[in-house]
């Protein structure tokens, strides 16, 4: 079964209990929160308060996406906000092993997320220590863009890197994610898809979150 966590930067804002209503009814297995800081990303999304708000609207996993410049500084304060994922860029993490080291020392499960451009082949030495990889299927900071088709041999890749290392990582994927790049990405071994506009734009959101998950 793969599983979905929702993105929801494309929630609308001004109902954000509204939406985090039906995702609670739905079948999602987490949430997918999207931090970013105006500097590792082009663009600004929210932070600690509105984090807490879902935390306490939501009777999912959250699953935090760090788009900023040097995560490993605000570890505490996610586990504060009752977070049960943190993911963070190789990009971002001067010294990836620490920031993972702490991150499960709070108590929660680390992550780490690859830009379209740097390859799978980083994580040989971390791999072991995460307990999921996130691979950008676009270039992050917005929502609704469109899948960059190299992903799907990208998510083989990564198949095979941790399959080889003995490894329990998940693989998730995240940008431009609908029925057919999901189908691609989950035949080339991901786990979990992250799906914003095309779960928050479809007429039933709750219909294709759980189509999501037949994939
Ligand atoms: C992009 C974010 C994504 C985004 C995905 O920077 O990391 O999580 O919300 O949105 P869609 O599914 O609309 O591409
Ligand atoms: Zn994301």
């Amino acid at each position: 079964m793969t599983l979905v966590s929702p993105s929801l930067l494309s929630a609308d804002f001004g109902n954000l209990d509204r939406d985090i209503e039906m995702l609670n009814r739905s079948q999602a297995d987490m949430l997918h929160i999207d931090v970013m800081d105006g500097v590792f990303v082009p663009n600004i999304s929210f932070g600690f308060p509105v984090m807490k708000f879902i935390r306490r609207a939501s009777t999912k996993p959250l699953d935090i996406h760090m788009m900023i410049v040097d995560p490993g500084r605000y570890v505490s304060q996610v586990r504060d906000c009752g977070a049960e994922i943190m993911n963070v860029h190789y990009e971002a993490c001067t010294h990836l092993h620490r920031v993972v080291q702490q991150i499960r020392q709070a108590g929660m499960s680390p992550a780490v997320t690859l830009n379209p451009s740097t390859p799978v082949e980083m994580l040989e030495d971390i791999i072991c220590d995460v307990d999921m990889v996130l691979l950008m299927s676009v270039n992050p900071g917005f929502a609704a863009q469109k899948f960059i088709p190299n992903t799907v041999r990208k998510t083989a890749r990564l198949r095979e890197l941790i399959d080889r290392s003995g490894s329990k990582a998940k693989i998730q994927i995240d940008g431009g994610i609908n029925l057919q790049t999901g189908s691609e990405v989950v035949k080339a071994g991901a786990d979990i898809l992250v799906a914003g506009n095309f779960v928050f734009s479809a007429e039933d959101p709750e219909a294709t979150i759980a189509e999501l998950r037949k994939l």
